[in-house]
C-alpha cells in the first residue's frame, strides 16, 4: 500500500519507530498548546515577530463556552461551527452570530479515543459537500458525516455515517477536501500510526449517500507524507492536491525544522493512494495551513514557527517545476495557522498558541498583489482574542469568521473593505 515504507523500515526509521512510537495518540494533552511547554515541534526557527499595526475595522464576538475549531458558511444566515465535541448551529443573519442550535457527539459513538486529554477527541476541521446535504466533521480515527437539514434542526439522529477505519493510519483527523463530485474524501491524519511509521498521512475514502441519506464509506487506504500533516488544497483544475507537512517527508526524524507541501495525483489517490505521491517540494519552518489563491495561480503557506506566509507559484508546483516556485515570502504576526482569500487580500491567524510574551494576536491582512510585487513586511493587523486559528468567509465575501480557540469565542470580522477590491 505505501512502497516507500518497506525500503524506509530497512534503512533509516528503525530508530525513528523506536523513538516515536508512542508520541501519536498521547500528545498533545488537551491545554498544553497554551500553557505548558509543548512536546513538538521541539525546534522553532522564530518566537515573538515584530510588532504590526492595528487594522480598523469593525469586529464582533460571540462567547461559545468551549474551544472553536473549523467553521463554514452553509448560506448568508447559516454557518456551522466545531465546538469541541460538538457542532454549532450558527445564525449569521445580522453581524454578531448566534448559537441556533448545538448538537453533541452522543457517548455511544466511536470515532477515536473517548479521552478528552487526548488530541483527537475533539472535532476539527469540517466541510460541506458541493451539493450542501452532507457537513464532514473530522476527529480521532476519520469524520463525522451530518445531515444538513437535521443538524440545522438540531435532531439526535443527525449523524448520517461514520469514515473510520479505527485508527489503522491515524487517530488525529485534522483537515478534509471533498472532491467536486462529493464521492471522495481526503482526511489529514496528522501524526498517523505506528502503519504510517508516525508520518502523518491523507487517509481516502469512497463516499456514496443511499436513498435514505445514510452516508457510506469505502476505506481505499492512506498515502504517508511528513510529520505533522494538515493542510490541504486542490489545484485549480483538481487534479493535483496540495498538503502540508510540519516536518518533511525526507526528514530523519521530527526534531528537523525543513517543512514541505507534497504534490498527490487525484487520480491516483481515489484508486490507489499509496501510490499517489509525485514529490515535496521545501516550505519552511512548519508550514500548517493552505489556501490557493481565487485565480488559482497561487498557493498561500502558513510557516507557523519562522512567522511567514509563503506564496508558491502553483502552476510550477503542480509540474514538479522548483525554480523560483516560491514567489513571495511575507512576515507574519506570532504563530500563523489559518489562512484566507478575501478578493485580492490574504489573511493569516496569528495565533500565538505558544503563549509567547509580548505579542499580539490577530489575522494580518497582505495585500497579495503588493506582495507578488515584493512587499514582504509591515503588514497590519486586525486584533483578534486569544489563538485565533481557523477562518470561514461568507459566501457574500464580506464577514469574515474567527474561531478563537483559548478566548473560546467566535469573532465576525467586516472585511467588505477588503472584499471590495480586485478579485485575483
Ligand atoms: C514589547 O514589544 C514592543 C513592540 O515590539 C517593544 O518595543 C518592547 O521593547 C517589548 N518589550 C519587551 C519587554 O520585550
Ligand atoms: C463600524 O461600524 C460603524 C457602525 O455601522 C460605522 O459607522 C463605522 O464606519 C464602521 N467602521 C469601520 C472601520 O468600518
Ligand atoms: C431523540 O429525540 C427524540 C425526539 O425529541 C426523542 O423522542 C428521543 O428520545 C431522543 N433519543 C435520544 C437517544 O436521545
Ligand atoms: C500497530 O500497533 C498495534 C497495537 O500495538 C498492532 O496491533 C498493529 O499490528 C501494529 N500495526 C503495524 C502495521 O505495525
Ligand atoms: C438506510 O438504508 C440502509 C440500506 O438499506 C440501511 O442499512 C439503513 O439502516 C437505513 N438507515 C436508516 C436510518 O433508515
Ligand atoms: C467504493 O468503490 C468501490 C469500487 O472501487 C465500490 O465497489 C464500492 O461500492 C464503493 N463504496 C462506496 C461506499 O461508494
Ligand atoms: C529531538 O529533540 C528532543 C528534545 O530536544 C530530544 O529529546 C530528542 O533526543 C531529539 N531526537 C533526535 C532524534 O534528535
Ligand atoms: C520531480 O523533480 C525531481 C527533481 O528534478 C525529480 O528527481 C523527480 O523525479 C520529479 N518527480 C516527478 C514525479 O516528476
Amino acid at each position: 500500500m505505501v512502497g516507500f515504507l518497506v525500503s524506509w523500515v530497512t534503512t533509516v526509521t528503525a530508530i525513528t519507530i523506536s523513538l516515536f512510537a508512542v508520541s501519536a495518540r498521547s500528545f498533545p494533552p488537551r491545554n498544553y498548546f497554551a500553557v505548558s511547554p509543548r512536546a513538538f515541534p521541539t525546534r522553532v526557527c522564530a518566537t515573538t515577530a515584530p510588532a504590526q499595526d492595528a487594522l480598523d475595522v469593525n469586529t464582533t464576538s460571540l462567547q461559545v463556552g468551549g474551544r472553536p475549531f473549523g467553521m463554514v458558511y452553509l448560506s448568508e444566515s447559516i454557518a456551522f461551527a466545531t465546538i469541541e465535541r460538538s457542532v454549532a448551529v450558527l445564525d449569521v443573519s445580522n453581524f454578531t452570530p448566534k448559537i441556533k442550535t448545538t448538537v453533541p457527539l452522543p457517548p455511544d459513538v466511536v470515532i477515536g479515543t473517548n479521552d478528552p486529554d487526548s488530541a483527537g477527541y475533539e472535532f476539527h476541521g469540517i466541510a460541506l459537500t458541493h451539493d450542501k446535504r452532507n457537513l464532514y466533521v473530522v476527529t480521532g480515527y476519520g469524520a463525522v458525516v451530518m445531515d444538513v437539514p437535521k443538524t440545522i434542526a438540531g435532531r439526535n439522529d443527525s449523524i448520517a455515517g461514520l469514515l473510520s477505519r479505527n485508527g489503522y493510519a491515524g487517530s488525529n483527523a485534522v483537515q478534509i477536501s471533498i472532491t467536486p463530485d462529493d464521492k471522495f474524501v481526503f482526511i489529514s491524519q496528522e501524526f498517523g500510526s505506528n502503519a504510517t511509521l508516525n508520518r502523518g498521512a491523507i487517509e481516502v475514502y469512497n463516499v456514496t449517500r443511499l436513498e435514505n441519506g445514510t452516508v457510506v464509506g469505502g476505506y481505499k487506504g492512506f498515502v504517508a507524507l511528513g510529520y505533522a500533516t494538515v493542510g490541504q488544497a486542490f489545484s485549480k483544475d483538481y487534479k493535483k492536491l496540495f498538503v502540508t507537512s510540519e516536518v518533511s517527508r525526507s526528514a530523519r526524524n521530527k526534531n528537523e525544522t525543513e517543512g514541505a507541501v507534497s504534490v498527490l495525483d487525484v487520480e491516483t489517490l481515489k484508486t490507489t493512494p499509496g501510490k499517489a505521491y509525485l514529490y515535496e517540494i521545501r516550505g519552511g519552518c512548519h508550514p500548517v495551513r493552505c489556501k490557493l489563491a481565487n485565480d488559482g495561480k497561487t498557493l498561500w503557506v502558513t510557516v507557523r514557527e519562522a512567522n511567514q506566509l509563503l506564496a508558491f507559484d502553483a502552476e510550477k508546483l503542480a509540474k514538479n517545476v522548483t525554480t523560483d516556485v516560491v514567489v513571495a515570502n511575507v512576515k507574519t504576526g506570532t504563530s500563523p495557522v489559518g489562512v484566507a482569500v478575501v478578493g485580492q487580500y490574504i489573511l493569516t491567524a496569528d495565533s500565538n498558541r505558544f503563549g509567547y510574551s509580548n505579542t499580539t494576536t490577530g489575522a494580518t491582512v497582505v495585500d497579495s498583489l503588493a506582495a507578488l510585487r515584493g512587499k514582504t513586511s509591515r503588514w497590519p493587523q486586525i486584533r483578534t482574542g486569544r489563538f485565533p486559528r481557523e477562518f470561514a468567509l461568507s459566501p457574500d465575501g464580506n464577514t469574515m469568521l474567527v474561531a478563537e480557540y483559548d478566548a473560546q469565542k467566535i469573532r465576525a470580522v467586516d472585511v467588505s473593505s477588503l472584499n471590495a477590491r480586485m478579485d485575483v
